[in-house]
């Protein structure tokens, strides 16, 4: 699967996903519900706030791990590279708006607002072992998938 969307060359898409938003004139509320509007099986959810100014996190791509990033208060923004392409300034800033991370993708997170809160919600629990966090071995890794 993995294998077959490098082969394919395609321009870089970034997909989002848009939540609806129930409640009332009093409230409003998302529901996440795993497999309906999230593509995959949540195993873990964690969150990062308190991140201070000019911060850059993330520096990393992930084996098989699928994410789904939305910011939930404030703003942040990504960067997203497959290996051939990157998208720059990617702005999340609504609790309905998801950013869909899928395997094998390069992401880095940056200007994120004082008040950010940034949920995260992953197909797999925490595992070391899936992290690339060299630039450069993730770049080999795709060009050797794509031979
Ligand atoms: P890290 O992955 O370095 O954060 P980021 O890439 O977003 O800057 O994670 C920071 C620390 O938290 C690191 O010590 C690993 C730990 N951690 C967990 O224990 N569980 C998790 O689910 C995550 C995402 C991180």
């Amino acid at each position: 699967c993995i294998i077959q969307k490098l082969i394919q060359g395609k321009k870089m898409k970034i997909k989002f996903i848009n939540f609806e938003i129930k409640g009332d004139e009093r409230v409003s509320l998302i529901a996440i519900e795993e497999l309906k509007n999230i593509p995959f099986e949540i195993k873990r959810v964690y969150y990062i706030f308190n991140t201070k100014p000019n911060v850059r996190r993330g520096f990393h791509a992930h084996k098989n791990l699928k994410q789904v990033a939305i910011c939930v208060k404030g703003s942040c923004k990504f960067l997203l590279d497959n290996g051939k392409e990157r998208i720059d300034e990617i702005v999340l800033n609504k609790p309905n708006k998801g950013l869909l991370i899928e395997e094998m993708i390069w992401r880095e997170m940056y200007d994120f607002s004082e008040d950010c809160v940034l949920l995260v919600l992953a197909s797999e629990f925490y595992d070391e072992s899936d992290y690339i966090r060299d630039y450069e071995e993730f770049v080999r890794m795709v060009e050797g998938v794509k031979k």
